[in-house]
């Protein structure tokens, strides 16, 4: 049976139901060790699609495909328990229509084992979020940057700004209205998310969109300084684990140019030591 039994985990609407009272933690995982460590500590892990740029060194999102959420999905499902699993749709997985999105979640849910989909987009998603509500699939929609844009947006800028704040303030009535049990809130200004996370019974997820969302969320190698030389203004620093990860390679390799390593601990003899007593 799959890990992923209500009974268990968190579910959407027990998230959803933390609105007004309790803030809402969350990080992405791609990976079973990390899966298995934000799992203790948070409500929901995401299966970010940013795991394109993370994991696969790619310079977006744009190219993620299906097989990687799957089996990304797959690993973080299978070592956590306790919090809800949340996967990214890919770009050009959900788009082209309401149908072509079910299958693809669908598929996502069925082969993971997951409990609810992530989409990009704003009032024109509306209509699939709706279609996959109906057809018991929970949606997380995701507006403000939406990285699988980049191109359409012209880069990775603040959004809300001037005439933006009533179109947002749209897309996140209308996803909700839809069915989206919440919405992700990313790289916008503290008014428009102060404004949704009033309008709107969906509970908002901050990244890069100030305190006054209902909860928040990182990607986890942005917290644990995985890399040091990009560094959203937005995500805190909590741990210098890349800077840790290069002094300790560059010492193995030292250590193994100068003899140092292997030492005699880690060397098997011609025969097994005679147990004591
Ligand atoms: O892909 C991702 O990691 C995201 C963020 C909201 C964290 O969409």
């Amino acid at each position: 049976m799959s890990k992923q039994t209500p009974t268990r985990r968190l579910t959407a609407p027990a998230i959803q139901a933390m609105k007004g009272k309790t803030a809402i933690a969350s990080l992405t995982a791609y990976t079973a060790p990390i899966a298995s460590l934000v799992d203790r500590h948070c409500d929901f892990i995401l299966v970010g699609d940013s795991l394109g740029m993370t994991i696969y060194g790619m310079t977006s999102t744009v190219g993620v495909t299906m097989d990687m959420m799957i089996a990304h999905g797959r690993a973080v499902v299978e070592h956590s328990e306790r919090s809800l699993i949340v996967i990214d749709m890919p770009f050009g997985s959900c788009e082209e229509s309401p149908e072509q999105a079910f299958r693809n979640a669908a598929r996502i849910m069925a082969e993971t084992g997951c409990g609810s989909v992530k989409l990009e987009g704003g009032a024109h998603m509306a209509e699939t979020v709706a279609f996959l509500a109906a057809r018991g699939i929970p949606v997380l929609a995701h507006i403000g940057l939406t990285p699988q844009s980049v191109n359409a947006l012209g880069g990775y800028k603040v959004q809300g700004r001037g005439g933006d704040a009533d179109r947002l303030s749209a897309d996140a009535r209308a996803l909700s209205d839809a069915g989206a049990w919440g919405i992700v809130v990313e790289k916008s200004t503290e008014s428009i998310a102060r404004r949704i996370t009033q309008e709107t019974p969906a509970v908002t997820i901050g990244i890069g969109a100030s305190p006054a969302c209902d909860g928040q969320i990182l990607v986890v190698d942005d917290i644990l300084g995985m890399f040091p030389d990009f560094r959203p203004k937005f995500a805190k620093v909590y741990a210098e684990l890349g800077t840790a990860a290069d002094d300790a390679i560059a010492q193995y390799a030292a250590d193994v140019r100068t003899r140092a390593f292997p030492a005699k601990e880690h060397t098997f003899a011609d025969a097994v030591p005679a147990k004591r007593g």
